[in-house]
């Protein structure tokens, strides 16, 4: 028994050592502490006994809520591996818990979807007294909350816990004002997919006056790069959300909530210019994650678009969906499809990385003006109307596109990004890259 004890404060030990060199790194830092997080992933994996790589992993267990995906309990406990994205929000927790506690005895926190490890709060409770730091604890995967318990035994912090509940939270009954901090990390990049907004929407008002929201705010930013020129080159565009909590709090007063902003492209003499969309994330005070320092950071691009003459805009607005998202549309250059006289070469990938998609709704636009010929082809050579077709036939099924659906939208699209979505949609959001592979291989053998 003595020994068991022993070798489980040893562990207790080690666990709150990895975390006081996360918090104690200068920030400059924490890209050498991977070592460090890694150990901690390894150790945490140990007491909950999840295999963070299965062999064959499918990930059949996420939960699909009405406002966003909640990942599985695997998926959850491998987000702990981004190493800048554990330090950088457990970082960020630790001042925003701090600076609550100036003038205050004791903090209520609130911590919406913990997944299996509590990771963004738990291993950092031995910096604090259980009388200072209550936690409310939820998460919707009873499996998770099943290993939770087991890291709370081996942190030894039952005391800081006031409940613990197996909840979506955005069906939770969240008392009004009664939390200092609220912490929740429930989203992917662009805030796409998972339900970070419609929690943040619901749980704001749940904080007390003074209190904060974790990661205090996520900023969605547009810019665009001219042909052949780097991303550091770029031109800030604007804005066109910040998830804060002013924004949470304007959208929990609206029963029908809307995100809507149209940005101004700038005319720069025709010249095609590329558009990048970055998250950018605040977590507290001095805490932020950058481009692609992370996967909630990934910058997302789209290239080729030509501004038009006049007030080329580009208009954002989110889908508060079962895979929310924000959807944008450009005004398209009118002239634009008038002057396309060759399509895009079969394997050109478009901006969900896709072959021959863009070529696909070029040719239909040609064929709906009556200006597809032999001309207009360009580096496809598969001229056996046939074979051809035969070949797109296999593409659709490859991305699980019923027929004539497809070939309604292909035509009825009034930009090949607006085609992309329905792709999206009839794949959850996401093409696995079995599927691209496949229609590469498909396409290459148009071009
Ligand atoms: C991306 S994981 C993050 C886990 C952990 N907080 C971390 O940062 O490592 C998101 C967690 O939120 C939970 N979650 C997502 N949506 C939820 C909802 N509507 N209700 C309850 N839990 C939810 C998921 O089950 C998952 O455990």
């Amino acid at each position: 028994m003595l020994d068991k004890n022993a070798s489980k404060n040893d562990l207790t030990l080690e666990l709150n050592e990895l975390v006081d060199v996360m918090l104690d790194s200068a920030p400059e830092r924490l890209i050498a502490n991977k070592s460090i997080v890694d150990r901690l992933v390894e150790l945490l994996c140990d007491v909950t006994k999840i295999e963070l790589h299965p062999a064959l992993f499918r990930d059949e267990h996420a939960t699909t809520t009405s406002k966003g995906r909640a990942v599985s309990m695997t998926t959850a406990a491998q987000c702990a591996e981004e190493f800048m994205r554990t330090q950088v929000f457990i970082r960020g927790a630790y001042s925003a818990i701090t600076e609550q506690l100036k003038g205050k005895e004791s903090i209520e926190l609130l911590y919406g979807g913990t997944g299996p490890f509590g990771l963004i709060v738990l291993p950092l409770l031995h910096r604090f007294a259980p009388e200072q730091v209550q936690l409310t604890l939820l998460d919707i995967h009873p499996e998770s909350l099943e290993a939770l318990e087991h890291v709370i035994e081996v942190l030894q912090v039952s005391d800081y816990i006031r409940s613990i509940q197996c909840v979506d939270i955005l069906e939770w009954d969240a008392p009004a004002k009664a939390f200092d901090v609220i912490v929740s990390e429930t989203m992917k990049m662009l805030l796409k997919d998972e339900p970070q907004v419609s929690i943040f929407r619901h749980l704001a008002p749940s904080l007390k006056d003074g209190g904060t929201l974790i990661p205090r705010q996520v900023q969605l930013d547009a810019w665009i790069t001219s042909d052949g020129k780097e991303r550091n080159e770029s031109h800030h565009i604007g804005r066109f959300f910040t998830l804060d909590l002013a924004s949470s709090l304007a959208l929990s007063l609206q029963s029908e909530p809307k995100i809507e902003c149209s940005l101004e492209l700038p005319t720069r003499q025709n010249k095609v210019v590329d558009l990048t969309l970055t998250t950018y994330i605040q977590v507290y005070g001095e805490e932020w994650l950058y481009d692609n320092q992370c996967s909630l950071n990934l910058t997302f691009c789209i290239n080729d678009i030509e501004p038009s003459e006049s007030d080329g805009k580009i208009h954002f607005w989110y889908e508060f969906t079962r895979l929310p998202r924000f959807a944008f549309k450009y005004d398209v250059d009118a002239n634009a499809l008038e002057k396309l006289t060759l399509l895009a070469d079969p394997l050109e990938q478009n901006s969900i990385g896709i072959p021959y998609i863009k070529h696909y709704w070029q040719k239909h636009q040609l064929i709906k003006t009556g200006r597809y010929n032999s001309n207009t082809l360009g580096n496809a050579k598969c001229e056996n109307l046939e074979d051809r077709c035969a070949l797109e036939h296999q593409m659709l099924v490859a991305l699980n596109l019923p027929l004539y659906e497809t070939l309604q939208e292909v035509y009825q699209s009034r930009t090949e990004e607006e085609f992309c979505d329905f792709i999206l949609g009839k794949n959850n959001g996401v093409l696995n890259p079995s599927q691209i592979v496949e229609v590469t291989q498909l396409a290459s053998q148009i071009s």
